[in-house]
C-alpha cells in the first residue's frame, strides 16, 4: 500500500506551538504538506503570549518542511478569520483544519466564576466554530475537506473540577457530528480525536502513564483523519500510547411507556437504563477510561 502523503495539501493546525499540535505538524509536514501553524504562544491558562508557533516552523523547515506561523486568536470570530486568511495568503488554500488549541482553567464548578467559563467555552468550543466556519465555507465550495476536532474524556465521561472543560469538549463531540452530516455531500469529513498525552497540559497529572502516552503516538490517527482515503466521518476516536478505539453515542433498548407517569419511569429505570455491554467499555469517568487504556497498554507490552 502506498504512503500516506499530503504533497499539494494546505493544513491549518490551531494551538500547534507545542505539545499536541506541534506533534501533528510536523507529522503532516514530513509527508509533504504545507502547514499554517498557528498559536499565540500562551500559558496553560491562555494568558501571555510567545512566538512558539515560529519555533516549530523553524523545526519544519529545517527538515525541509513548509510551514508558516500564524498568532491570531482562536477565540474570536476575527481570529478565526484571520487564521484562515493566513493559510491562504500563505498556500493559496484550505483543506485540512485540526482544531486542537486549549487551555484550562480547573476548578470546582461551585467555586469557578464567569471568567473562567468564558475564557475555556472561548478558546474551546468557539474557536472550533470561529475558525471552522470560514475554513469549512472554503471547503464547500472546493468540494472537498477534511477537519478535525479534539474533544476530551472529560467532556465524553466525565472529570471533577472541568465543569467548563467537560462542558466545551462535550460541544466539540456534537458540533463534529452536526458538521459531519452538513459536509457529507460535500466531499468534506469531519472526525474528532480523544487524545492522552504527555505534554504541558497533563504534567503531573498522569503518573507513571506519562512515559507510554507521547504526543507522537497520537498524531498517526490525525494524520490518517485528515489524509484524502480517510474512510470515516462523524467519527470520535480516544488515541494514546498507540492505542485507538471508537467512542460513540448508543442508546438503550428502552420501553413504551403509554400512560407514562414519573411512577412508571420510576417503576421501570432498570429496563430504561439497562446497557448490553458486549465488545466495548462504558466508562463512567476520564479516570475510568485511562485505567482501562493504561491496562491495555501494559498488556500489549
Ligand atoms: P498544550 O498546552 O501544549 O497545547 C495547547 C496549545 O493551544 C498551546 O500551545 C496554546 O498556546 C494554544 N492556545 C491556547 N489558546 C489559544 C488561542 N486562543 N489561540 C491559539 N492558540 C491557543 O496542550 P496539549 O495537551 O497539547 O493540548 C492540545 C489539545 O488537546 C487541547 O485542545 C487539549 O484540550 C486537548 N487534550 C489534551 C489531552 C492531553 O492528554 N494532553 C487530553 C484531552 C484533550
Amino acid at each position: 500500500m502506498p504512503e500516506m502523503r499530503f504533497d499539494g495539501r494546505v493544513a491549518i493546525i490551531t494551538g500547534a506551538g507545542g505539545g499536541l499540535g506541534r506533534s501533528h505538524a510536523l507529522e503532516l509536514a514530513r509527508r509533504g504538506g504545507a502547514v499554517l501553524v498557528n498559536d499565540l504562544g500562551g500559558s496553560v491558562d491562555g494568558s501571555g503570549g510567545s512566538s512558539a508557533a515560529q519555533r516549530v516552523v523553524d523545526e519544519i523547515t529545517a527538515l525541509g518542511g513548509e510551514a508558516v506561523a500564524n498568532y491570531d486568536s482562536v477565540a474570536t470570530p476575527e481570529g478565526g478569520a484571520a487564521i484562515v486568511q493566513a493559510a491562504l495568503d500563505a498556500f493559496g488554500q484550505v483543506d485540512i483544519l485540526v482544531n486542537n488549541a486549549g487551555i484550562l482553567r480547573d476548578k470546582a464548578f461551585h467555586k469557578m466564576d464567569a471568567t473562567m467559563i468564558d475564557a475555556v467555552l472561548d478558546v474551546h468550543l468557539k474557536g472550533a466554530l470561529y475558525v471552522g466556519q470560514p475554513a469549512f465555507r472554503l471547503m464547500r465550495e472546493k468540494g472537498y475537506g477534511r477537519i478535525i476536532n479534539t474533544t476530551s474524556a472529560s467532556g465524553l465521561f466525565g472529570n471533577f473540577g472541568q465543569a467548563n472543560y467537560g462542558a466545551a469538549k462535550a460541544g466539540l463531540a456534537g458540533l463534529t457530528r452536526v458538521l459531519a452530516l452538513e459536509g457529507a455531500g460535500h466531499g468534506i469529513k469531519v472526525n474528532a480525536i480523544a487524545p492522552i498525552a504527555a505534554t504541558r497540559m497533563t504534567e503531573d497529572l498522569l503518573g507513571e502513564l506519562s512515559a507510554r502516552v507521547s504526543p507522537e503516538s497520537v498524531s498517526p490517527l490525525v494524520a490518517y483523519l485528515a489524509h484524502q482515503d480517510c474512510a470515516v466521518n462523524g467519527n470520535i476516536y480516544s488515541v494514546a500510547g498507540g492505542r485507538v478505539a471508537r467512542i460513540f453515542v448508543a442508546e438503550t433498548q428502552g420501553v413504551v411507556l403509554p400512560d407514562i407517569t414519573a411512577e412508571a419511569v420510576r417503576d421501570h429505570l432498570t429496563e430504561i437504563d439497562v446497557l448490553d455491554e458486549h465488545g466495548y467499555y462504558h466508562p463512567a469517568s476520564l479516570d475510568e477510561e485511562t485505567t482501562l487504556i493504561a491496562k491495555a497498554l501494559a498488556e500489549a507490552s
